[in-house]
């Protein structure tokens, strides 16, 4: 039996492993290359707040509880530059030293000129002194609470402050405990589209830049181009070029990947200019973001909307193949959990839970009100799967076909083809047994009115299917058109050493009579198809 797919050795050119980590883009597929080869990060972010010395004991057992490999956590401006020109790095060295002691891979989150829009975690220094770094003004002439990116004192500032920052990492990180950066938080501003300063109006009224213009096969004036999303247009460019920036600078001192991050808009791609997080990277300005800012590798989705479809609308917009998907913060409630399988179905290089740490603050109702036993174990589920397979998984994603999905908000089935052969996902359904049997009557199961169920393949060959999830019924068969003479051939269960594939046992009879029913443990099967003679 050909397991060509599954154990073929990678064609990802094996480097030092001391080399630093990066974003492979290739046939649409992606890959965040750490010491040289594939990873899977499966993250938790913690709480605003828990950037201290004093929360990070509170950190860990959560990490570990739900199997996670990599934290997201942040570092703010006004904790490593509490007087101008003096850095204090006392709490990076001491997330460094006790990521390293967990084994945990770290992404750091630059809380600078704008978080969640706002100046709050500037310095005292900066959010003080408007006159050096001054905010937007509304139509009527009035401050607006976000700092304007057209201001090159306050970017230079951010600047020198993140330029030391990633000094430090180089300084005092050789292994690369931090994989990857977020320069600033949910950028943008609410309510004030753009900077109506006099100096921002004048710029206004020039022609949108020639590489922009290329892009989108549009020039003239940002009113004539973008009509009217013109104010936000305008004020996107600005943002993202400030970040490019600040970006490049520090890409200048060691080339991590960096990344930003979107309040999302509804799943509309016209949103409301004064409702939005207007210049940030919502998925209807994405191409605006590549051109302004070519050091950013690629732009995420913060996922707090609970509908399965829109989920799914994000997922897609962001998935592209100048954009690898990446999921930086989604709502830690239960519900959320399945959503894992659809996105690294969709190739996701990552994905990480939002407020993940026992600090005793929780975001509901965005997401969980409590972490307990029944919401840390829908997240440990997944991760623990592919935690065991995090290296192969993550080759596998960005050189095979791939597709994932979690249960619909209306508990339909979803199915896919892949080559010949068509596969169907059902959910809240016993292991054992068809739901339309009269002659054995049966409680539903008790999984089937809940929001759990999700289930992630990879195509490693024609034939052959790496599949994994929790909370669901999978058939595997012809699809329309196809082979008349199909059949499962074969179902192992196994896990990977090293990269091959190690069978630990064939599963049939009750096992695949009734579709593969994965609930509520790890495993990692391959299905072999077939055609008889
Ligand atoms: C999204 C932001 O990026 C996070 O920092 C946090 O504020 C959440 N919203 C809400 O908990």
């Amino acid at each position: 039996m050909s397991a060509a797919g599954v154990n073929a050795q990678s064609d990802v050119a094996a480097t030092s492993n001391k080399a630093v980590p990066y974003l492979l883009s290739r046939n649409g597929r992606h890959a965040l290359i750490i010491d040289g080869a594939p990873f899977l990060m499966l993250a938790a972010q913690v709480n605003n707040s828990s950037n201290y010395a004093i929360s990070l004991p509170h950190v860990w057992p959560i990490l570990d509880r739900i199997h996670a490999n990599t934290l997201e956590i942040p570092v703010a401006w006004q904790q490593i530059e509490p007087r101008e020109g003096q850095f204090d790095f006392s709490f990076v060295q001491t997330l460094l030293d006790q990521a390293r002691s967990h084994d945990k891979r770290v992404v750091l989150l630059w809380f600078g000129t704008w978080k969640n829009t706002s100046p709050s975690y500037t310095p005292d220094w900066v959010k003080l002194d408007n006159s050096r770094f001054p905010r937007m003004k509304d139509k009527t002439g009035k401050d607006h609470y976000v700092l304007t990116p057209m201001a090159t004192s306050t970017r230079e500032a951010d600047k020198r402050a993140f330029v030391a920052l990633m000094t430090y990492l180089r300084d005092h990180d050789a292994q690369n405990t931090v994989i990857m950066v977020q320069p600033e938080n949910e950028v943008g501003s609410y309510r004030n589209p753009r900077d109506y300063s006099a100096a921002a109006n004048a710029e206004f009224t020039k022609s949108v830049p020639a590489a922009l213009a290329r892009r989108i096969g549009k020039s003239g004036t940002w009113t004539q181009v973008f009509a009217g999303q013109a104010d936000r247009a305008f004020n996107t460019w600005y943002t993202a070029r400030y970040i490019d920036a600040i970006a490049a600078a520090g890409k200048a001192i060691k080339p991590l990947p960096m990344y930003v991050n979107a309040s999302l808009a509804g799943p509309s791609n016209v949103p409301d200019p004064t409702g939005v997080a207007s210049g940030g990277p919502q998925q209807d300005v994405l191409d605006i973001w590549k051109v302004a800012a070519p050091s950013i590798d690629f732009a995420a989705p913060d996922l707090y909307d609970k509908v399965s479809k829109n989920v799914d609308l994000y997922l897609d917009a962001y998935r592209r193949a100048d954009n690898a998907l990446m999921v930086p913060e989604i709502g830690n409630a239960r519900l959320f959990a399945r959503y894992f399988y659809a996105a690294v179905g969709r190739g996701a290089i990552g994905f990480s839970p939002f407020g993940m740490d026992d600090t005793g603050f929780f975001n509901y109702p965005l997401g969980a009100s409590a972490l307990d036993g029944a919401t840390l174990d829908a997240f440990a589920l997944p991760y623990s799967t592919f935690a065991a397979m995090q290296r192969e998984w993550a080759r596998i994603a960005f050189e095979h076909p791939t597709w994932g999905t979690a249960k619909p908000d209306n508990g339909a089935p979803v199915s896919t083809t892949m080559g010949d052969w068509t596969i169907s996902a059902s959910w809240g359904e016993w292991q054992f047994g068809m739901k339309d049997w009269i002659w054995l009557k049966s409680e539903p199961a008790p999984w089937a009115s809940e929001p759990v169920g999700g289930t992630a393949v990879a195509q490693l060959s024609a034939d052959e299917f790496l599949v994994t999830g929790d909370h669901v019924r999978l058939t595997f068969g012809s699809r329309p058109g196809g082979p008349t003479n199909a059949m499962i051939v074969r179902v192992e269960e196994g896990h990977f050493d090293q990269g091959r594939w190690v069978m630990d046992r064939i599963w049939n009879g009750d096992q695949t009579d009734y579709g593969i029913n994965l609930i509520d443990r790890p495993a990692v099967l391959k299905v072999t198809m077939g055609r008889y003679r």
